[in-house]
């Protein structure tokens, strides 16, 4: 299945790029590190940092949290040494930071030594891949991420940040890669990722929690689509909220689903393929049957989005709503093709015939 899609929502479409302003003070001292050993005294005493070619030893996280302001750039590849534990293999933090990938750069997860088709629900211990937690108009731009364990990025704590031109390729571990999710986003704010490539097994864009969000120009190929996945805390209701969440000129090909919004209730059964699939029974990867409204999914807004389907089990677009779960969605032009089976809804939005 390819989809294109245009404009998905949440509430209302604001969108608020913050002004990024961080400070070129002077001197920047500027250092290349070719060995992991060097890594520590170079991020504590230079602002423009260059890793040029590590390896970083096993169950080890590359923790490198950059002065104010501060530049990191990727050179050659970048090595993490195998061990069966959960990461993540690398961590960027810090405030007005820029981290670049410069040409022919790459990291390498080294994910076949670790894909065991279980992904997180058995098998080895597989950790997770690169961490950011950045501020204050950060910028990371054109990095390659390959052969991701399980989870390929993860931004948490974040706030006025962007991801650019991004080229994430776990395609070989199309038959035995699991939950490889492209970006993971919980508790961040002002977030932006644009004109990157996803190639995985699992949902390509995921956010959990956070508000003002435009994720654009994405591709995302042999996974899971672009989701919203909400309500994976048990105890903080407020960790379970996800507001103005904008996704245009998107490409999802040969995937689950196009877009997903999933809100989690109880239990499990099976799942099918679906071009548009909003369903309040998510649970552990599955669908109990029993939807709850407990996370209301409100004003979500769908424009100009078409796609074609194959396969049996193909379902052009799936509601399954809670008491009380659905309101004031509005939707327009949607038109997807080639399906095998029937819309379901048991919510229609305004403008969609179901
Ligand atoms: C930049 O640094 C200078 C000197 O420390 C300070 O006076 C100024 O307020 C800073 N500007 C910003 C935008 O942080
Ligand atoms: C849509 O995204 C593609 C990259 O996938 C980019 O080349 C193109 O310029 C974008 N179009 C608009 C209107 O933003
Ligand atoms: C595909 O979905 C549409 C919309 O629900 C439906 O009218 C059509 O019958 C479906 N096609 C098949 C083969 O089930």
């Amino acid at each position: 299945m390819w989809f294109t899609c245009n404009i998905v929502a949440f509430l209302a479409c604001l969108w608020v790029v913050l002004a990024s302003s961080f400070n070129e003070t002077e001197p920047r001292a500027s250092c290349t590190v070719t060995s992991y050993s060097k890594v520590a005294e170079a991020v504590a005493s230079c602002s423009e940092i260059v890793l040029d070619g590590i390896t970083v030893p096993a169950e080890t996280t590359l923790d490198i949290a950059l002065q104010d302001g501060a530049e990191l750039r990727f050179q050659n590849e970048i090595k993490f040494e195998y061990a069966a534990w959960d990461g993540p293999l690398i961590k960027i933090s810090g405030r007005g930071i820029t981290v670049l990938g410069l040409l022919g750069h790459s990291l390498d997860g080294q994910g076949s030594k670790y894909w065991d088709g279980k992904g997180d629900g058995g098998g080895k211990a597989k950790p997770k891949f690169f961490r950011i937690e950045a501020t204050g108009g950060s910028l990371f731009q054109n990095i390659n991420l390959n052969n991701c364990p399980k989870h390929c990025v993860t931004i948490a704590n974040s706030d006025s940040l962007t991801l650019t031109e991004w080229n994430i390729d776990v395609s070989a571990g199309d038959s035995q890669g699991k939950n490889t999710d492209g970006f993971d986003i919980a508790s961040s704010n002002n977030i932006v990722i644009e004109n990157s490539v996803v190639k995985n097994q699992d949902d390509c864009v995921a956010v959990n929690h956070g508000t003002n969000m435009k994720f654009s120009g994405l591709t995302c190929v042999g996974g899971h689509g672009l989701s919203l996945s909400v309500g994976k805390s048990k105890t903080d209701a407020s960790a379970n909220v996800v507001s103005n969440i904008v996704f245009t000129n998107c490409t999802v090909e040969n995937s689950r689903n196009g877009i997903h919004v999933k809100t989690h209730s109880d239990a499990t059964t099976g799942i099918t393929r679906y071009g548009i699939n909003i369903q309040e029974d998510y649970e552990e990867g599955s669908s109990t049957g029993n939807p709850k409204g407990n996370i209301p999914i409100t004003a979500l807004t769908m424009q100009n989005i078409e796609g074609t389907m194959a396969g049996s089990d193909s379902i052009p677009v799936y509601i399954l709503c809670g008491t009380d779960g659905c309101a004031e969605w509005s939707w327009s032009s949607i038109s997807i093709t080639g399906n095998d089976t029937s819309n379901y809804c048991n919510y229609t939005p305004d403008g969609f015939t179901c």
